[in-house]
């Protein structure tokens, strides 16, 4: 029998990460995940999945720190067959309001930090010749949103490295591609108004916001084999808001 595969994920103590976790545990994957603290999914987790999952605290914003934690994965679980790449920081407002400080961090957090996971998790991929990437994307990337210009421009460079990197990738068998979920509640959105959220909701087609769980299945279809063909797309699972 085939060892277990392993997935990275980062970001896995709450919202979308700790749903895919929860998906990619149920179906046997062993998973590697960071966040900057720990809370009562990750315990259960660390108690219920001895040999199967690992979590570390990590700021993604300190890359030695993201550097040593996939040595620390390597090292636990032999190889990384999977990334998905899942922190990302929304910040509002208007750009003329922004300062350097705020628009430095965000580049940090949302674009840096996945480009260096992104690198130092391929490298034990191209020594396999095999695997799988996942940028979480967001329809910020695909259709404009007063007040989110820097979220926006974060994302759309993670498509674009996607794209750029299906064709670096491909012939050493690794496929990578952008999910884009539309709204789903967590914590990043619970700052919408009951107003914004009725626009959402208007403009929806399927009229509702995404349950969390339609999104990580999607992110589990599209890191099996049965997707073996896909590579350097934009998946989008929206409801239809963006059509
Ligand atoms: N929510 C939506 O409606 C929506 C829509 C479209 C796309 N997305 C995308 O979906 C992904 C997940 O979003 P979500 O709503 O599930 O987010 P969330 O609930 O805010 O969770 C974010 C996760 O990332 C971790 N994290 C944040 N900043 C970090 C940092 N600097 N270093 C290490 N860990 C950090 C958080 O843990 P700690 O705080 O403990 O570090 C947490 O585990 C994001 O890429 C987002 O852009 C979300």
């Amino acid at each position: 029998m085939l060892p277990p595969k392993t997935v990275v994920i980062s970001g896995g103590s709450k919202g979308l990460g700790a749903a895919m976790i929860s998906a990619f545990l149920n179906k046997g994957y062993r998973v590697a995940t960071f966040s900057r603290q720990s809370n009562g999914f990750i315990t259960q987790q660390q108690l219920s999945n001895t040999n199967f999952f690992y979590w570390e605290s990590v700021d993604a914003n300190d890359l030695s720190k993201i550097k040593s934690f996939v040595n620390n994965v390597n090292s636990k679980f032999g190889h990384i067959d999977i990334l998905i790449n899942n922190i990302a920081r929304l910040a509002e407002g208007l750009l003329v309001f922004s300062s350097d400080n705020e628009i430095i961090s965000l580049l940090n957090t949302n674009i840096l930090a996945p480009i260096i996971l992104t690198r130092e998790c391929s490298k034990s991929m191209l020594k396999r010749n095999t695997g799988v990437i996942l940028n979480v994307s967001s329809i910020n990337a695909i259709k404009g949103h007063k007040g989110v210009s820097l979220y926006s421009a974060t994302k759309a460079a993670l498509d674009g490295m996607t794209r750029s990197l299906a064709r670096e990738f491909g012939p050493a068998n690794i496929r990578i591609n952008s999910l884009v979920p539309g709204f789903f509640d967590s914590d990043m959105v619970s700052y919408l108004s009951e107003n914004r959220r009725k626009q959402i909701l208007k403009r929806t087609p399927i009229g509702r916001l995404s349950k969390i769980e339609e999104i990580s299945k999607v992110a589990l279809f599209i890191c099996s084999e049965e997707a073996a063909f896909i590579t350097g797309q934009n998946i989008v699972v929206d409801g239809g808001i963006s059509c």
